[in-house]
C-alpha cells in the first residue's frame, strides 16, 4: 500500500495523532468503521535510537491499520534521520511526520515538539535529514505559531522548500494550548502560500464541522483529534455524507459492541492487567450519554476483563429499553 498526498482521493479524512490514544488498537478500531488515513501518536526519536522496546512496540503496525502515518519527535537532524531510517525498516509506515506543535512544557523544553517552530533552520535540517534516509512521504505538523498566530505563513513555506509533502497546522498558538478557537483563516492563508497538500486541524467534533472548516479553510482535507475520541464513527458519518447519504445514528448496542472489540484489542495490545489504562477510552465513549449515573462507578473501577463485560451488557440492556 502507498501514499501519495498529492493523488490521495480529497477531501482527505484523518485521525489526529494523540499521545497515549492512537495506538495500534485504537486505530484498528477506526479502520474497522471506516477508512480515514491514521496518523499514530508520537514517539521519541532518542528512544528509537536506543532501541527501547515499548517504543518499537508502540509503532508497530497491524496491516488493518494501513495506510498510517507514524509521527516522530525529536531536536535533533541526526537522531531524527536515524529514527526514521529505523521505522520505516522495521515497521514500514506509509508514512512519516514530525511534530512540530506539541506545546508540553516536557517536549518543548527538550526543543522539542512547538519549539521547532522558533527554529526555522533547525527544522528546515531535520526535514532534510529524514527525507534523505526515507522512502515514503514525509509531513510537518505544526501549531499556528508559537505566540503569534501568522507565523506559522512562513514556517509552513520554509518546510515545503526543505522537503515536506503535507502540511498540517493546528490554528491555535503554543501559547494558546486549547485557549480560545482555532484560526482557520491562518490556515487559508497557509494553503494558499504553498504548493503541497495542506491539512486543516482544530475543533472539529462533528461532520458537519468537518465540512464547515472544508470551506471555511479551502485546504485538502482535516485531521480530527479530540472529535474522534470515544466517537470513531465521525469518520463514518463524514464517508456517509461524501456519498451523498444521511449519517446514521450511533445505536448504544453499537456503542457497547465497539467498546468490547476495543476492551479486547486494548488488552491484546497490552496485557490482561491494563483495564485500568482502557478508562480512559470508557470515559470519552460514554460523554454526554444519558442515564450513565447507576453505572458510572463500577465501570470506572473494575479490574477484570469478565466483569467489564457484563457491566457493558448491563449497559446496552437498560439503555436500549
Ligand atoms: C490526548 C491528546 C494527545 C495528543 N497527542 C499528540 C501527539 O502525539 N502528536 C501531535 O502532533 N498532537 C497531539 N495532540 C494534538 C492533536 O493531534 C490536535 O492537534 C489537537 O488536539 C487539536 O485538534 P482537535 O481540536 O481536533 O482536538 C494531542 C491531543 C490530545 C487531546
Amino acid at each position: 500500500m502507498e501514499l501519495n498526498w498529492k493523488q490521495q482521493v480529497r477531501p482527505i479524512i484523518a485521525l489526529s495523532p494523540m499521545a497515549d490514544m492512537t495506538d495500534s488498537a485504537y486505530c484498528r478500531i477506526v479502520k474497522s468503521i471506516a477508512s480515514p488515513i491514521v496518523f499514530r501518536e508520537m514517539v521519541s526519536a532518542e528512544a528509537v535510537i536506543r532501541g527501547n522496546d515499548k517504543t518499537l512496540d508502540m509503532s508497530a503496525i497491524h496491516e488493518d491499520e494501513r495506510p498510517l502515518v507514524q509521527q516522530i519527535f525529536g531536536a535533533h537532524p541526526d537522531s531524527m534521520r536515524e529514527a526514521a531510517r529505523v521505522i520505516e525498516e522495521e515497521h514500514h509506515p506509509e508514512g512519516i511526520d514530525i511534530n512540530m506543535g506539541c506545546p508540553v512544557y516536557k517536549i518543548t523544553s527538550n526543543f522539542n515538539g512547538a519549539a521547532l517552530m522558533k527554529e526555522p533552520e533547525l527544522a528546515a535540517t531535520i526535514v532534510k535529514e529524514m527525507k534523505s534516509v526515507i522512502s515514503v512521504p514525509l509531513s510537518t505538523k505544526m501549531r499556528a505559531g508559537w505566540s503569534v498566530h501568522t507565523e506559522c505563513i512562513d514556517f509552513a513555506k520554509r518546510m515545503e522548500q526543505a522537503g515536506s509533502d503535507l502540511i498540517t497546522v493546528h490554528g491555535r498558538t503554543k501559547e494558546q494550548a486549547y485557549r480560545g478557537l482555532s484560526n482557520r483563516n491562518v490556515v487559508r492563508e497557509v494553503k494558499k502560500g504553498v504548493q503541497v497538500p495542506v491539512l486543516y486541524n482544530g475543533d472539529v467534533f462533528t461532520h458537519e464541522d468537518y465540512f464547515q472548516a472544508l470551506e471555511e479553510t479551502e485546504c485538502d482535507g482535516v485531521l480530527i483529534a479530540r472529535g474522534a475520541l470515544g466517537n470513531p464513527w465521525i469518520f463514518r458519518d463524514i464517508e456517509a455524507r461524501l456519498r451523498g447519504e444521511q449519517p446514521t445514528p450511533v445505536t448504544i448496542r453499537e456503542r457497547i459492541d465497539v467498546i468490547c472489540q476495543h476492551l479486547d484489542l486494548h488488552l491484546l495490545q497490552y496485557g490482561e492487567q491494563s483495564i485500568t489504562t482502557f478508562r480512559k477510552h470508557l470515559s470519552w465513549y460514554f460523554k454526554g450519554i444519558s442515564n450513565m449515573k447507576p453505572y458510572k462507578q463500577e465501570l470506572m473501577t473494575t479490574k477484570n476483563r469478565n466483569e467489564l463485560i457484563d457491566i457493558l451488557e448491563k449497559i446496552a440492556l437498560h439503555l436500549d429499553e
